[in-house]
């Protein structure tokens, strides 16, 4: 079974070959959505943008949508790294990767998952 790392959270699950990203999250209780983005977000379906995760081992998630890779194209703020960012809503997990929720904005153009996993 595949293991999903939380770097924020310091916390590993497994999961179900195929489970998506997002649902994973919220069923362990991690935020994925800062502020009250919680309560206003477009619940899944790909297009507020504010599931945005940072992903180590990108190749152990499904390939990015259309949608997705638009979505994450046309975002306002750009954070350097836009290659390891998915939304956690339209990616299923199929082997072990390591998470970050919330990055910050990458002003400096630092890895900022590789740089908290130090
Ligand atoms: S929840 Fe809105 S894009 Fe993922």
């Amino acid at each position: 079974m595949p293991k999903v790392t939380f770097t924020r959270e310091k916390k590993t699950v497994e999961c179900e070959q195929g489970a998506n990203l997002r649902l994973l999250a919220m069923e362990h209780e991690i935020q994925l959505y800062p502020g009250m983005k919680r309560y206003f977000n477009c619940r899944g379906h790909g297009q507020c943008g504010e599931c945005r995760v940072h992903v180590k081992g990108m190749e152990n998630l499904t390939p990015k949508t259309f949608f997705e890779r638009l979505r994450i194209a046309v975002s306002w703020f750009k954070f350097g790294h836009e290659h390891e960012v998915r939304l956690a809503c339209q990616a299923h997990v199929e082997g072990d990767v390591e998470v970050l929720t919330q990055p910050e904005f990458n002003w400096f153009g630092e890895r900022p998952l590789l740089k908290k996993a130090e």
